[in-house]
């Protein structure tokens, strides 16, 4: 269905094609230009709706799930990588017809399913994610080096590696640069770099923001390259999801109400922070408004109108501010959060029964379709 601005349904995620086209041409140039193979994350980015035109670039997926695996299987084609902390029993056997590269958390799950693995009938590659101890990730929450955890095994723990590991897989950053990728690598090399002659693949993981405009793409593409010539056997593999995502799309929202105590103004919208936009919560951060600013003062907070966002949730924690608005805002307005494609839509609930947000797309010529609208079927569908 083709509409103009004014008529897409709130809320609703928009992706622009044309950012999303602009980011799969700098991935493809690193790609080609590297000598590496970028596949997408699908747990950042799911929007099948878009696969049509990411599949011209990139080679296949990577998926955290056999949800996810048989998304990429389904509506993406090409290859299906998976790599999750355990593979469920009841799972298994679908994921090895689905999948072409499996990589396992411990030793213990890939003995436990080796076997299975040897009997698929089809050759699937095999490898294991390890730990260097090393991120430069401040936030605990995203990263997977800190002391205790789960993800990965750590140097001691490898002696030798088993039979049928074909390749290596860490990821250790979020959000990051290539520099940080370098430092990363070296601690790689230092700790895991004796199993190096002896696979076939290594997997740099995610959380290389190459698409964000300060990204030194050329730093990567050189690294890429240095490695490849050192280790000339190895196929460089890298998975991000944000960067593919990234600026490519926003929430569009609509004012409900203003609830006005004086010195705080609270806009109620008609979506929720802690079912649509949960990053805002969990990260946390506050996320760009268009035609408005953060304050972060509190003194210019006394002197100027500031407002929250409330979401439409009761949880009383369900707001984020605090804004000030070039216009003032009206009910009816809309309040349009950037950056909404990457994370934010894979992580939408119906808390509280809230819709979820319709999904649409600003075509490369200017058109708005409406893609997808949720209703009363999909909140019941997820319970019973
Ligand atoms: C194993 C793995 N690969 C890839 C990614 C994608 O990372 P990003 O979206 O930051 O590029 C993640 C994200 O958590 C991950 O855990």
């Amino acid at each position: 269905m083709n509409l103009k601005f004014s008529e897409i349904p709130s809320p609703c995620f928009v992706l622009e094609e044309r950012a999303l086209l602009k980011n799969l041409r700098l991935i493809d140039h690193v790609q080609k230009t590297a000598g590496a193979k970028i596949i997408l994350a699908l747990k950042a980015f799911s929007m099948f709706s878009t696969f049509s035109i990411i599949r011209k670039f990139l080679s296949g997926t990577t998926a955290s799930s056999l949800n996810e695996a048989r998304l990429g299987f389904e509506e993406f084609g090409g290859e299906v990588h998976a790599y999750s902390p355990a593979y469920p029993e009841n799972e298994f056997n679908e994921l090895v017809h689905i999948c072409n590269h499996i990589t396992f958390n411990s030793m213990n799950d890939y003995t436990k399913y080796k076997s299975m693995i040897k009997k698929a009938g089809k050759k699937i590659s095999c490898g294991l994610r390890i730990n260097p101890e090393y991120s430069e990730v401040k936030n605990p929450m995203y990263n997977p080096c800190v002391t205790g955890s789960r993800l990965g095994l750590r140097a001691e723990s490898i002696t030798e590696l088993p039979e049928g590991i074909e390749g290596l897989h860490f990821h250790t950053l979020c959000e990051c640069d290539s520099f940080a990728l370098e430092r990363t690598l070296k601690a790689v090399e230092e700790k895991f770099g004796k199993f190096f002659s002896s696979i076939k693949w290594l997997n740099f993981g995610g959380g290389h923001l190459m698409t964000r405009s300060d990204y030194d793409v050329n730093h990567l593409i050189g690294l890429l390259k240095e490695f490849k010539n050192r280790y000339p056997h190895l196929e460089i593999i890298l998975e991000p999801g944000s960067a593919v995502g990234w600026q490519t799309g926003f929430l569009i929202s609509t004012i409900l109400d203003i609830i006005d105590y004086g010195e705080l103004k609270t806009l109620v919208v008609d979506t929720s922070f802690s079912a649509h936009l949960p990053d805002c919560l969990e990260v946390p951060y506050k996320p760009v408004i268009r035609g408005a600013t953060i304050l972060e003062n509190q003194e210019e907070q006394k002197s100027l109108q500031t407002y929250r966002i409330g979401g439409l949730t009761c949880l009383a924690g369900d707001w984020c501010g605090d804004y000030i608005f070039e216009k003032t805002p009206q009910s009816g307005d809309r309040i349009i959060f950037e950056d909404m494609i990457h994370y934010t839509m894979v992580k939408t609930t119906t808390f509280n029964g809230v819709n979820l947000p319709s999904i649409g797309i600003i075509r490369e010529n200017g058109n708005f379709e409406l893609v997808k609208k949720f209703g009363y079927a999909d909140f019941r569908n997820r319970l019973s």
